[in-house]
This record gives C-alpha cells, sequence and structure tokens, in this order.
C-alpha cells in the first residue's frame, strides 16, 4: 500500500509538523529507525537559547556591523531506536506495510505512530511509538514503543543510541536558512554512568557554552561505546501474541542553566525512569488539560479549521520560552529556519495569544527584552546614538545576529514593537508593579532612539528618515508610515506614564530619573515629537502613503510575474524589489489594525490600495489582512485571508514547512479569530468587542483572561460574554458591564 505521507518531500514537512516541544527542548517527527539512506532528512534536537557566536563573513564590511550571529545549535540526537527480529530491521520502506498512520495529540501532548508491518522474512508486527518532550520536567524526553508479535516467536533485538556526530542543516540557495554547513559542536566527553545510564557532553568553541544528554531506559541494556556515540542494546525473545513495551528516556541540561549539567542530568534521569513513562504521559495529559481550559477554540461548522486553530495554540505553546534565557524563535523549536533567532514576530503575532491566556509566559517573554536590555543599549552606541537602546531585529542571546541591515538593524520599529507589547499587558493587567520594576525603563529606553533618529524639519514637524518598516520589500525610507506612528504611539506612553506615576509614586520617579538620567527636558522633547509627528498622507487618494517614496514609485508588474517567480526574494535582485510599489507584507494596514487610530473611511480606501500590491510573501501577512477586513466588514476577504493563515503549515502553503513551521502565523490565526472575528482590542478605555460572524461558520466560543477575570465569548446567534468577575466592556461602541453573563445582538454575514 503507497502511503503519501512516505514520500520524502512529505516526511521532511511531517517532521516539523509533529515536532515535540515544551519551549525548553524540541524534537523534531524524525523516525527513531531512519529512512533509507538516499532520503534526506533533518533530525534535529534543539533547546532554546542554546546557541553558538558564528563569525559572520562579509564580503564587503562596514562600521558597526554585526561581526558574529548566534546560530541555534542542533544538539546530540537521542532519537534512535532499531527493531530487529530474524535479522528483518524494521524499516517503513521494507517489507510490506499493511496500514500506517501518525498524528501529533495536542489534548494529551505526544505524537504517536501506528504501524501494521509485515517483515521482508513474512514476521508480522504492530508496532505503536509514543513520543513528548515533557511540559512538567522541560529538560525530559520520553519515546515508548509497544512491539506486538502476531504471527511469530523468536529473536527481537533492541537497539538504542545516543550520538554526539551532530551538525545543523544548510541551504545555500535559501536566505532563510543558514547556508553554511559546519560542525559547530564538539563532543567532550563520553561514558556510562552508574552502569545503566550513558551520557554525552559536548561544547561550542566561540559561545562557550555546554550541553550534556544523559540517556536509560527501563528494561536492562548493555552499552558500548563507539567514540562519539553511545549504542544501547538488548537482545530478548517475543512469542506470538505478546506485546513488548519499552521507555526510553533522554534528559537534556545545559550550562545556560545549570552549572552542574552532568550531575543534574543524571539526577533528572533517574528519577524520571523510577516514576515511570505511564505517569509522564498521564502528568502531561493533566497538565494539558489545565492549558486547554483557557486557550481551547471551538468553532462549529468546520472542524478542520477548529482542529487547526488548535493545533497553532499548541504550537505556540510547544515554542515559547519559559525562562530568563529563552523567547519563541521564528520556528519555536520545530526546526532550523532563521536559525533560531527570536524576532519582532513574538511582540505583534505570538504574545497576544499569551497575554489573553497564559499571562505568566506573557511576563517571561517580556522580561526577556529587559534581561537583555544591556546589550541593546551597547547597540545603540554602536550605531551612533547617544543615548537609549536599540532592539535587535534578530538575536538568540540579545547581540544583533542581522548581517543584511537594509531588512534587518534598519527596522527601529522593532522598539516600538516591544514597547506595544509592553502596554498591552499593562492595559489587560493593569499591573502597575510590573511596569515600574522593569516595563518603564524597557519602555522609555527603546523610547530614546526617536528622539535620536528623528528630527523636527522647518515647519516643526517630526520626521524619522531612513529606516526600513515591516514591509521587507521597500527598504530603507523616510518616514514609513508603520514607524512613525507607533513611534508616536510609544512616545506618547512614555509621558504618560512618567506623568501618572511621577505623580502617584515620587519616589519610585525619582529614583528613576536619578538611575536612567531623565530629565523633564527629555520628557517635553518627546511630548513635543509625538503631538508633532509626521504621517505620510495622500489628500489625492485619502489614504496614508507606506512612506515618503510611495508616491513617486511604479506598481509592480503583478500580470507578468508568473507564479513560479513567488515568493519574489528567491527570483529578483532587492534593488529591483525596492523600486516598486510591492509588499512582502502588511505595513500601514498593521498599523491601522494596532493602533486603531484612523477613520474607517481611510481604512477602507488603504485597504484597497495596499492589498492588490501585496504578495504576502510573508506568513505575517495573510493573518493581518483577515484582521482589517473583518474590521471593514468585508467578512468574504476576512475568511478567505483566515483560511490560508490557519492551514499555511498543515499544507504546506509557502513550500517550506520542512524548515520548521511558521509560529507568527500559528499567533496569527488566534489572532484573527480573537482580534478579527471577535473584533477584540484592548485600548485605554477598556475591552472592545466588534464581533462579525462568517457565513461559513455556526458559532466561535474561546476564553480570555482580562483583569483577573476569565471570559467566555461565545458568538452564535446572539452574542453572550459570560464572566467570572464583573467587567465593564464595549460592544459595537456601546459600553456594558457585566456582572455574570450578557446577550447581545451582532453582526451574522447571511448565506
Ligand atoms: C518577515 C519578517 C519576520 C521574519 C521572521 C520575514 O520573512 O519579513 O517580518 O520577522 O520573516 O519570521
Amino acid at each position: 500500500m503507497k502511503n503519501a505521507r512516505l514520500t520524502n518531500e512529505q516526511l521532511l514537512v511531517d517532521e516539523s509538523l509533529l515536532f515535540v516541544g515544551n519551549g525548553y527542548l524540541g524534537l523534531r517527527g524524525n523516525f527513531e529507525e531512519g529512512y533509507p539512506s538516499h532520503f534526506q532528512t533533518i533530525r534535529g534536537t534543539y533547546i532554546n537559547g542554546f546557541y553558538e557566536d558564528v563569525l559572520i563573513n562579509y564580503g564587503e564590511s562596514a562600521y558597526g556591523f554585526p561581526k558574529t550571529a548566534q546560530k541555534m545549535l542542533n544538539i546530540i540526537d537521542g532519537q534512535t531506536i532499531v527493531i530487529r527480529i530474524d535479522d528483518d530491521e524494521f524499516s517503513l520502506f521494507e517489507g510490506e506495510v499493511l496500514s500506517f498512520d501518525r498524528k501529533l495529540d495536542i489534548w494529551e501532548g505526544y505524537n504517536e505512530r501506528n504501524i501494521d508491518w509485515i517483515s521482508p522474512k513474512g514476521h508480522h508486527l504492530l508496532i505503536k511509538i509514543r513520543k513528548m518532550t515533557s511540559f512538567e520536567q522541560l529538560e525530559l524526553a520520553v519515546i515508548e514503543y509497544a512491539v506486538t508479535s502476531v504471527n511469530y516467536s523468536g529473536n527481537i533485538s533492541i537497539l538504542s543510541t545516543l550520538d554526539g556526530n551532530v551538525i545543523n542543516y544548510a541551504d545555500e540557495n535559501d536566505p532563510r536558512v543558514s547556508s553554511e554547513q559546519a560542525r559547530w559542536l564538539y563532543v567532550d566527553n563520553v561514558g556510562i554512568r552508574d552502569r545503566n545510564f550513558a551520557q554525552v557532553t559536548s561544547v561550542t568553541k566561540q559561545s562557550g557554552l555546554k550541553v550534556t544528554a544523559t540517556m536509560g531506559h527501563d528494561i536492562d541494556v548493555e552499552y558500548e561505546v563507539k567514540e562519539n556515540i553511545i549504542v544501547a542494546f538488548k537482545h530478548d525473545s517475543i512469542q506470538q501474541g505478546e506485546t513488548l513495551t519499552f521507555s526510553k528516556f533522554l534528559v537534556y541540561v545545559d550550562s545556560v542553566r545549570s552549572k552542574e549539567s552532568e550531575n543534574e542530568g543524571l539526577k533528572i534521569l533517574k528519577e524520571a525512569i523510577e516514576k515511570s513513562s505511564q505517569y509522564w504521559f498521564d502528568i502531561q495529559k493533566r497538565h494539558l488539560e489545565t492549558f486547554w481550559k483557557v486557550a481551547k477554540i471551538e468553532v462549529d461548522g468546520d472542524a478542520s479549521v477548529e482542529e487547526a486553530l488548535n493545533y497553532s495554540a499548541y504550537q505556540l505553546y510547544a515554542s515559547a520560552g519559559r525562562d530568563a534565557f529563552s523567547n519563541i524563535s521564528a520556528k519555536g523549536l520545530s526546526g532550523e529556519g532563521y536559525e533560531g533567532h527570536y524576532f519582532w514576530d513574538t511582540e505583534i503575532y505570538m504574545l497576544p495569544f499569551f497575554i489573553l491566556t497564559q499571562p505568566d509566559i506573557a511576563k517571561n517573554l517580556l522580561a526577556f527584552r529587559y534581561q537583555t536590555l544591556d546589550m541593546a543599549r551597547d547597540r545603540a552606541l554602536m550605531m551612533g546614538h547617544k543615548k537609549g537602546a536599540k532592539i535587535p531585529w534578530r538575536t538568540i542571546s540579545g547581540t544583533e545576529c542581522s548581517a543584511y541591515f537594509p531588512a534587518g538593524s534598519a527596522q527601529y520599529h522593532i522598539n516600538a514593537d516591544v514597547a506595544y507589547a509592553y502596554i498591552q499587558y499593562y492595559l489587560f493587567s493593569q499591573d502597575i508593579d510590573f511596569m515600574k520594576q522593569i516595563g518603564y525603563e524597557v519602555i522609555l529606553e527603546t523610547a530614546r532612539i526617536w528622539l535620536e533618529i528623528g528630527h523636527f524639519d522647518d515647519k516643526g514637524q517630526f520626521k524619522i528618515p531612513a529606516v526600513t518598516g515591516p514591509d521587507e520589500y521597500t527598504a530603507i525610507v523616510n518616514n514609513n508610515y508603520y514607524t512613525n506612528s507607533m513611534a508616536k504611539y510609544h512616545m506618547y506612553w512614555v509621558c504618560k506614564l512618567s506623568r501618572e506615576f511621577g505623580e502617584t509614586d515620587v519616589e519610585w520617579y525619582r529614583k528613576m530619573q536619578k538611575q536612567l538620567i531623565i530629565d523633564e527636558a527629555e520628557i517635553f522633547e518627546m511630548e513635543k515629537a509625538y503631538q508633532h509627528m509626521y504621517l505620510p498622507y495622500s489628500e489625492e487618494l485619502g489614504i496614508y502613503w507606506q512612506d515618503d517614496t510611495f508616491k513617486d514609485k511604479a506598481d509592480w508588474d503583478f500580470e507578468s510575474t508568473p507564479k513560479n517567480k513567488y515568493p519574489l526574494l528567491l527570483h529578483y535582485h532587492p534593488l529591483t524589489i525596492y523600486r516598486y510599489r510591492v509588499l512582502k507584507q502588511a505595513d500601514t494596514l498593521l498599523a491601522y489594525f494596532l493602533l486603531d487610530h484612523v477613520s474607517e473611511e481611510i481604512m477602507n480606501r488603504s485597504y484597497d490600495f495596499y492589498e492588490r500590491l501585496t504578495t504576502h510573501d510573508s506568513s505575517l501577512s495573510p493573518c493581518v489582512h483577515s484582521i482589517m477586513a473583518a474590521k471593514l466588514h468585508k467578512a468574504e476577504k476576512a475568511y478567505q485571508f483566515f483560511m490560508k493563515t490557519v492551514r499555511l503549515d498543515l499544507d504546506n502553503l509557502h513550500h517550506n514547512t520542512k524548515d520548521g513551521l511558521h509560529i507568527a502565523n500559528a499567533g496569527g490565526a488566534y489572532m484573527s479569530i480573537v482580534y478579527g472575528f471577535a473584533g477584540l482590542r484592548i485600548k485605554e478605555d477598556g475591552l472592545h468587542l466588534n464581533p462579525i460572524m462568517p457565513k461559513e461558520w455556526k458559532r466561535i466560543c474561546f476564553r480570555i483572561y482580562y483583569q483577573q477575570a476569565l471570559i467566555t465569548i461565545t458568538m452564535a446567534e446572539k452574542l453572550t460574554i459570560e464572566t467570572t468577575k464583573p467587567i465593564e466592556v464595549v460592544v459595537n461602541h456601546k459600553a456594558y458591564t457585566i456582572e455574570d453573563e450578557i446577550h447581545l445582538e451582532y453582526e451574522v454575514t447571511s448565506k
């Protein structure tokens, strides 16, 4: 029987789709026994925040270019398990596969394969394999096997390895993954510990980091050390009708978090094995029950949409760093695209999910920018600024890793994006202490950059030259609308918090003034800058220009661009792209969504203008169009863009899911429901909803936390809002106080 999922192309995609992760550790969904030797595989295990510093080789360098970049490393591989009966090695590519299925169980937190297989010699086996990384013990991965013999009695052997010979994936033709194939991780120590456990420790050369992998099994095995590989094996026998079960335990401890990675690894492993694999699968399920109580999204009318939405929520959860050393990389822990870097993706696309459903994780993600603020300060000085902090465009430990500044360091908007996320969290939680302890400092330091790079022109308007906005198909322009309007909002908030907190807590403000060397003239300057911020507007078209260059450019010739020339970045020189009105991703429309500050007429005209110029070559784009279309009552469009978002990875729509999942897009799928169809916004005057139900569905239901209340929002024939504490909500511009439950009319698009 041919199984479409067994082609090499699909296997690579499935390695990403079925990865198991817990925010700290990620294992790609590789087959334990491997593929045929001529197949390609990206066999990967990753730790969030574990990296090597790699020299950047510039053809022509210039002042201030980062000298090194960080790279998330593929670490010691413990996935391999091989089963042999009567000299036949189990493989889905040998013998006869009577049935095969695999899945990621997002409700219970593991991936699973079920195989009904006849070996080349005719022995019939049923094999079930479950693999997970634990949400309760982040260093732990468990792989569980159950092998049932249908017609065979005889020998069976199990071979299981821990392999230090690992390298990262590279593709020199795709700028979105690393182009350099090299070894970054060196085995330092290999050995057997306490007779029953195997351990490999590897080190990097530049970043000075170390990782230890410790392996054990819940059956007795013998070990053999072969250079950098430890092989565990067991020769056993099986009877017809019998099921043999065993589990492999892997523990990864790194020097970023522990000084004693070897001893700590061994300790965790021993305790884990003692508790049994069943215990870990059981508490994984319980852990996720708590998660799903809030995170689950229900959509009646399309089961595949509901499945894909919850898949996205799960992958966000599986990707988010849980400690001070990590954040969420563009691909989470599912692959090596963008080399494990953290971008603005976190603040603008992923954080909304965490703020609304997992506020503690949100807080931690926000705190990451505080932990790394000193590096952002150094970077600002390096960029020629006198003060302030410049958030790196892409990073792991906090230093700038972008080698292509027109679409990297020039994206100053990331400073405002980080501030925006802090403000959203504050509006959501009213957590004044958090803002005083870390939020204010981050917002102030990042806002200082606007005064550094902007200036007042002869009419007194504040202008910001030479930046790149979110749309990477337009680079280094003056007065990018997104950047200017976000900077305006950013400085407004610095002034507001300085005033409000300064009045209510004089002592704290004095301390801040001293520590951050704030004088009132600076705050006054920011006030003037945001009040007189220049925003490029076309009187003729009645829209905001994306930037000052837009009016002088011709439209890209879409009609003569064949489908196979997309994404444009892989087929045209950047300058060719920069010369035209063509967008990689939402830019002005994104500002409208986040700030919700211009009239619907302008938004409407802008939507039509920019939509036809947008390629959506970035996965960060369709969701914004869906949200804005919903806002503008374009239900059909909102639905179409939502469908492009929600199945982007499941259907491999960008043809690069093999390099990892598009986690910002997963956040975008969530936002398309909550901010799009439900029209939720958290503003200074409270929580807003402007719901619109697409005709394709009958009911949408989700839960959010808001100011210590758990709120259930259901859109069916009526809009129902249930809350565990009294709240104020503005629905379709009308304010309501809800004690526990309310039912309201809203816009349902007809069939
Ligand atoms: C997008 C950026 C994004 C990056 C990582 C690029 O293709 O243009 O906006 O931050 O991918 O997801």
